[in-house]
């Protein structure tokens, strides 16, 4: 996920790109840059200072005030190539006369690289990005103008992408366009505008054009044309915005909680682009283990902390099942404290939004440091754990604000999943056949997480029944159980009520004992190969007066008798079942917490990333 913003015909074009981008920074700001297009060439500033990026670009680009009245602009969260100055946006063409932003992943660009440097281009970035400001470069060369050369380009390119192209030949043009990847413009009588998403254009302009895939706009100053790939005009309704800028950074939701676990499914679908190869392999660009280095292999050890344990400890369930590889999952922070016996047939890998915990990148060094190869599972690319490890596995979650981790949590176990069905395949335990119905099931979950988040209104219902319980136990079997963890660790920090979470079977040794009327159980029995027996665990908390929740798979009317509330969610395959039964849960703590009163993106006591151990 990254930002970006285009002008053409405003006086000043660079403080609206600086202001644009500042509200963008929610979408990445591990760098930062701007090109101002003109006649004379192009003047580009690219900066990587963390999350200084943008304030940084602000200072070293006030020589460039009045230089032009049209640019683009970016922010960036690396997917692709370090967080550096040289793979900052724009990206330029070898003659220096095209540039362009770029949002989204191109998922072929390994192989448009190799073709374009065949052919004499110098890539200058390690980005996915930079192919297509040479592609564009052809087209121009061949004797396009530049709305030509971006619609051949596209024809060539596989992925999302939202883009704005400029060209030193005709400054007064921006050519956008989008798949999958959001792109907004908007319009005034004297100057037109481009966003990733509408709080960077608000205090320009209200009116504006949601581009559809596959459009393209071509911005001049005062006036936006839109056409459909083949170049025919096509329809593009101006929708007037009302929202104030606030609201509109956090994309029209009250807080970034509600956004992020709205971002879910883009969150897991980017997760997947581009990793099933065209010959039928699981391909894992950068975990840098060989087929053998994963053939040699004994066993596989997760260590996390907070959300990205039970993360772990879902992927458990598909390493033992899928890979067929012994599995064990620890708390980051008492690993190296039980002197683990390693060796180079062992992988440990750190499970880690931020990348930065210092629990579980302790217990990495120490597994490196006793031969067992170690990778990472990671939101931040370059993060201290991504440099220090073997091999990274990125999920593509965009940046995470909210303190509590959601839409980061369902892109790990599908990260961690796709490892479990490479292993598996490299290994020789599963055909071809049945890593793609696995693979299949990861893919429907983006439309499977969008028809369960449109469910929240359920799940808020239930909790204003709930609104006065004090007491919660969240129990689950098999994936179930991280599941019910994670529901358990979400209510806790976010409404400060006591919750716990527990196996299913393990509640008559002992936690049975403090189930009394007004605990009310949230139990999950949604289809995996013991559904049966925990809907026999709750009846055994029912009898004790508790009040029961069920997360149910549509249909279920066996297991809705038993609850006194249900909250429902589509079928899906038991592995891939965690990533959509977690939603629910999320959903009920977010209402809880509002219910309470409380802010749900800064819980008390808790830090986004926890750097002292
Ligand atoms: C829970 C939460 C924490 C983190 C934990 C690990 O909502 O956010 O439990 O999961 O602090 O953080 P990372 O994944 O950055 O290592």
């Amino acid at each position: 996920m990254c930002g970006i913003i285009g002008v053409t015909g405003a006086a000043d074009a660079l403080d609206i790109l600086l202001d644009g981008l500042e509200r963008l920074e929610y979408r990445g700001y591990d760098s930062a840059g701007v090109a101002l297009v003109s006649p004379a060439g192009v003047d580009r500033v690219r900066i990587a200072d963390g999350t200084h990026s943008v304030a940084s670009l602000r200072g070293a680009t006030e020589v460039l005030n009045g230089r032009s009245r049209s640019g683009v602009g970016h922010t960036r969260w690396a997917t692709h190539g370090h967080p550096t100055e040289h793979n900052a946006h724009p990206h330029l063409d070898c003659s220096g006369r095209v540039a362009l932003v770029h949002n989204g992943i191109i998922e072929n660009h390994a192989e448009l690289a190799s073709r374009l440097t065949a052919t004499g281009h110098i890539l200058a970035s390690d980005t996915d990005t930079e192919v297509l400001a040479h592609l564009i470069e052809e087209g121009l060369a061949a004797g396009d103008d530049l709305i030509a050369a971006v619609r051949s380009t596209l024809v060539e390119v596989r992925g999302a992408f939202a883009l704005g192209v400029m060209s030193v030949d005709d400054p007064d043009l921006i050519v956008a366009t989008r798949r999958i990847s959001p792109l907004i413009v908007g319009l005034t009588d004297t100057a037109s505008y481009l966003a990733s998403d509408i709080p960077a254009l608000l205090d320009r302009t209200r009116d504006l054009i949601a581009l559809e895939d596959d459009q393209i706009a071509e911005l001049r100053p005062g006036s936006v044309m839109v056409t459909d790939a083949q170049g025919a005009p096509a329809t593009a309704t101006v929708l007037r915005i009302d929202w104030d800028i606030d609201a509109a950074q956090k994309g029209g939701f009250k807080d970034f909680m509600s956004k992020e676990m709205a971002d879910q499914p883009a969150a897991v679908r980017d997760t997947l682009r581009g990793r099933m190869g065209d010959d039928g392999m699981i391909a894992l660009d950068q975990l840098d283990l060989s087929d053998d280095d994963l053939r040699l292999l004994t066993k596989v050890i997760v260590v996390a902390c907070g959300s990205s344990f039970h993360a772990g400890l879902v992927a458990k369930y598909a390493f033992e099942r899928w890979a067929r590889i012994p599995v064990e999952v620890d708390i980051a922070s008492e690993f190296r404290y039980r002197d683990p016996v390693l060796d180079a047939t062992a992988l440990v890998i750190g499970v880690s939004q931020s990348g930065e915990t210092v629990d579980t990148l302790q217990a990495m060094r120490h597994a490196r440091d006793d031969g067992a190869r170690v990778v990472v599972v990671s939101n931040v690319v370059d993060s201290s754990m991504a440099r220090e490890a073997d091999g990274v596995l990125y999920t593509r979650a965009g940046p995470e604000i909210g303190v509590a981790a959601t839409k980061t949590v369902l892109a790990q176990i599908a990260a961690l999943e796709l490892l479990a069905l490479r292993l598996a395949q490299v290994r020789g335990e599963m055909t071809g056949e049945q890593v793609a119905v696995e693979f299949a099931e990861l893919i429907r979950l983006e439309s499977v997480l969008a028809e369960t988040l449109g469910r929240a209104g359920d799940v808020a219902a239930v909790a204003a029944q709930l609104a006065h319980a004090t007491d919660f136990f969240f129990l689950g079997r098999h994936a179930g159980f991280p599941t019910a963890l994670e529901g358990a660790l979400k209510l806790k920090e976010i409404s400060y009520l006591h919750a716990e979470g527990y196996p299913g079977g393990e509640l008559k040794h002992g936690p049975l004992a403090v189930i009394e009327p007004g605990c009310v159980v949230v139990a999950v029995a949604t289809g995996g190969p013991l559904r049966e027996k925990m809907l026999s665990n709750v009846s055994e908390v029912k009898s004790r007066g508790a009040t029961v929740v069920l997360v149910l798979e549509d249909g279920d009317d066996e297991g809705a008798a038993v609850a006194d509330y249900t909250f429902w969610v589509p079928a899906s395959r038991d592995l891939q079942s965690p990533i959509k039964d977690i939603v629910p849960l999320q959903q009920f703590a977010y209402a809880l917490a509002v219910g309470r009163g409380l802010d749900v993106d800064r819980p008390r006591n808790l830090a986004k990333t926890v750097t002292v151990e």
